[in-house]
């Protein structure tokens, strides 16, 4: 099912879009002649972004600037783009982070953060977003879990699992929606270098610092395949071959003996 054709007064909205992977997902979608409202917390960083895609190609960019683990500034968010005189046709959940280390070190306010923005956040935009797109029988969401989705994951536990319900939430949407011309894809990049580790405080990580070069995909090519994937109708999208075949086996494998080894590889003496 081809995207939405782009139209004056309809828009791609981009979460996350300062950084990473969403900057790469906003510029992909206006190479494609789309109109794109950039969402994120970091409203200079959301501008700059605005002012080099108008510049670049003449595109139509609009800046709307949340915190999406705040429940008021998500709900606020559809009248602000009808405020703009637009509809949202194609709407992108890539907004999220993870933490790391053990949960009995984990910081409580942290960790129901990433729940708010990771998992709450994609719920209530596709809640708040869908039913538009499925009465006019038109629209596209592109939910961004990771490779992270298909096994547990010690020392990054909620992120992880976060990822596993994208995963099966965006699944079950599309079933859903099937027969409605709304198309719904996950996009599972494996890893990526972007800002993510640094938040995530992985810089350090022994497996993550162990991961082959050959595993990383750049946020250019990770936003380009997760659009051509959602432009094709493709259900997920796992960008690189390599990370393909790792999903496949952490998916064939019992869960418990994965996060075993998991955990070994990763253990810093802190059990
Ligand atoms: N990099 C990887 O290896 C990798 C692999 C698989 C999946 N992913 C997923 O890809 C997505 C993008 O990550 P990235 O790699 O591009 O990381 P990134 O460079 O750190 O970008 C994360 C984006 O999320 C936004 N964000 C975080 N918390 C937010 C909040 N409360 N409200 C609004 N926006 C928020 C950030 O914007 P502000 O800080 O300006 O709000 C930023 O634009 C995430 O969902 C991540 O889980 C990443």
């Amino acid at each position: 099912m081809p995207l939405p054709a782009p139209r004056p007064t309809r828009t791609c909205l981009v979460t996350g879009a300062s950084s990473g992977i969403g900057a790469e997902l906003a510029r992909e979608l206006v190479r494609r002649g789309l109109g794109v409202t950039l969402v994120a917390r970091r409203a200079d960083r959301l501008h700059r972004l605005a002012a080099e895609l108008a510049s670049d190609g003449g595109a139509r960019v609009e800046v709307l600037p949340a915190d999406l683990s705040d429940a008021e500034e998500r709900a606020a968010l559809p009248a602000a783009v009808a405020d703009l005189g637009l509809t949202v046709d194609v709407l992108v959940n890539n907004a999220g982070f993870s933490t790391s280390g053990p949960v009995h070190r984990a910081d409580r306010a942290r960790e129901l953060e990433l729940v708010r923005t990771d998992v709450e956040a994609v719920v209530d935009l596709c809640t708040l977003f869908v039913a538009g797109m499925t009465s006019r029988r038109q629209g596209a969401v592109l939910n961004v879990a990771s490779t992270a989705a298909f096994l547990p994951l010690p020392r990054q536990a909620s992120y992880g699992a976060a990822k596993a319900f994208v995963l099966s939430y965006t699944h079950a949407l599309r079933a859903e929606v099937a027969s409605t011309g709304v198309t719904v894809a996950a996009l599972c990049p494996g890893p990526v270098d972007t800002e993510f580790a640094a938040v995530a405080g992985l810089d350090g990580d022994q497996l993550v610092g162990k991961l082959p070069r050959v595993l990383f995909v750049s946020p250019a090519a990770v936003a380009r395949a997760g659009i051509d994937g959602l432009a094709e109708g493709r259900a997920a999208v796992i960008p690189g071959v390599l990370n393909r075949a790792g999903a496949v086996a952490s998916a064939l494998a019992p869960p418990s003996l994965v996060a075993r080894i998991l955990h070994a590889t990763r253990h810093d003496g802190d059990r």
